[in-house]
């Protein structure tokens, strides 16, 4: 049973999911958020976490229009790993896991499902690669104010977004996107200037 959809009940119940939310998060994050649906936070003791004003965090297909895979995860992966987020930053499903730095501007929009990971989780190496944690490759990624990113689209370790560009639907970024330029596919490619 979903509880959005039942008529009078939606808002009470927003209303109380964004009260504790606040609540917890509030003052580690340093903004209040808006939730639409309960997303995943992991955040370490001593790791930082950014919100700006404003930010938005859909986690129930209700709220969006293409529907989530999954609830926002907001996930930082060791006490040093650090995540900035700035002003009117919309998140739905999909979400962000850090392991060094990832940098979010103000304004950026994420379609449905879009995840950003500044690590590859594991060692490229064969050996112990399901369980060891050395030489992990992870690279800060940053993504600068005002870019779109469509649907279920991957951005990987390294990337840096210049301002204004836009990421199509279903891309995988590997590499750095300049300004005011749309990029996609996989791996992304220069598709035309804006
Ligand atoms: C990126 C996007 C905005 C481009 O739209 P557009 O300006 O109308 O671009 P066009 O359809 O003219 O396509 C331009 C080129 O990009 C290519 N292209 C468009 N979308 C692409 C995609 N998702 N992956 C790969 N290539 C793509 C087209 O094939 C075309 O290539 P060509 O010049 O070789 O023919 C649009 O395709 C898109 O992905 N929108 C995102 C929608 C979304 O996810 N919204 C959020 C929902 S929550």
């Amino acid at each position: 049973m979903n509880v959005y959809k039942i008529w009078g009940l939606r808002k009470i119940w927003l209303t109380f999911e964004n009260f504790f939310f606040n609540f917890k998060y509030k003052s580690i994050l340093g903004n209040k958020v808006n939730i639409y649906g309960s997303p995943y936070v992991f955040i370490p003791k001593n790791a930082s976490a950014k919100f700006g004003k404003n930010v938005t965090l859909i986690s129930s297909s209700y709220f969006s229009e293409p529907g989530v895979n999954h609830e926002v995860m907001i996930r930082l992966l060791n006490e040093n790993a650090k995540l900035t987020i700035g002003n009117n930053v919309g998140i739905s499903g999909g979400g962000v896991c850090v392991q060094e730095e990832v940098v979010i501007g103000n304004e950026v929009m994420f379609g449905a499902n879009a995840f950003v990971t500044d690590t590859d989780f594991h060692p490229v190496a064969p050996e112990n690669r399901r369980f060891s944690k050395e030489n992990v490759k992870s690279k800060k990624v940053q993504i600068d104010d005002n870019v779109f990113i469509g649907m279920n689209t991957v951005i990987l370790k390294g990337v840096h977004i210049g301002k204004n560009s836009i990421i199509a639907a279903g891309s995988v970024v590997v590499k750095d996107v300049p300004a005011i330029q749309i990029w996609g596919g996989n791996p992304a490619k220069f598709l035309r200037e804006l």
